[in-house]
């Protein structure tokens, strides 16, 4: 098993230093990059130019969340943009055989694909799906703001993914993103999490890589007792 993948949030960063925030967390695996449209969800953040700023200040991994409607539309964009993961919500779009496109599509721009799900939404009828996305991306809030409580019975779904991915003998990634931190990083990693988003956890910190390094840390150790 390969160590645990952080994702810290720049939702969560002071946008007047956006190079010296990102900077702090070169111990980073990813850079979860938040895009909210103001419809999906009642939040703005930021689009497709400032994705290309982050791309141009650091060599991680973009982990790209469009919390947009109509994503089909935009992910070339993104994908230009620097984008290394696309992922759309499911409830964004037109039932699963548009969602196997749209992730067909991704993959076609050499980009990963991933699908995201809200809390109300079931994860059932995904299960026979997951061959056809790199990463699945659990909410444990709803999106939409950073530094919410952590609901922890989303990772019922984490289980249920975990034991699917197993079963199919899949590479898919598990990513849980909402209100993880030193406090719930450890049950995340235990029931079956590949990869962890954490805003508000590591920017809240003085010493953003020390964060960084403790939450991945906390999950190796939930994993290897799992
Ligand atoms: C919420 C976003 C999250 C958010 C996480 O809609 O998708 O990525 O930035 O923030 P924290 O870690 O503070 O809950
Ligand atoms: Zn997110």
């Amino acid at each position: 098993m390969s160590a645990p993948i952080i994702s810290p949030s720049i939702l969560a960063a002071d946008f007047s230093r956006l190079g010296e925030e990102i900077g702090a967390v070169s111990n980073a695996d990813w850079i979860h990059v938040d895009i909210m449209d103001g419809h999906f969800v009642p939040n703005l953040s930021f689009g497709p130019d400032i994705t290309a700023t982050v791309d141009g200040l650091t060599d991680r991994i973009l982990d790209v969340h469009l919390m947009i409607e109509d994503p089909a539309r935009w992910v070339e964009t993104y994908a230009k943009a620097g984008a290394d993961h696309l992922i759309f919500h499911v409830e964004a779009v037109e039932g699963q055989e548009a969602a196997v496109e749209l992730a067909e599509k991704i993959r076609s721009l050499g980009v990963g694909a991933g699908f995201s799900i809200k809390p109300g939404t079931p994860i059932e009828p995904w299960l026979d799906k997951l061959h056809h996305f790199d990463l699945v991306l659990v909410m444990s809030v709803e999106p939409g703001f950073g530094g919410q409580e952590f609901m922890p019975e989303m990772l019922e779904k984490v289980r249920a993914l975990r034991a699917a991915i197993d079963k199919q003998g899949l590479e898919t990634l598990v990513e849980i993103d909402g209100g993880i931190s030193a406090a719930t990083i450890a049950e995340s990693a235990a029931a079956g999490c590949d990869a962890f988003v954490a805003g508000s956890a590591i920017y809240s910190q003085a010493d953003k890589e020390a964060a960084v390094e403790e939450l991945r840390a906390l999950a190796a150790q939930a994993r290897d007792g799992r």
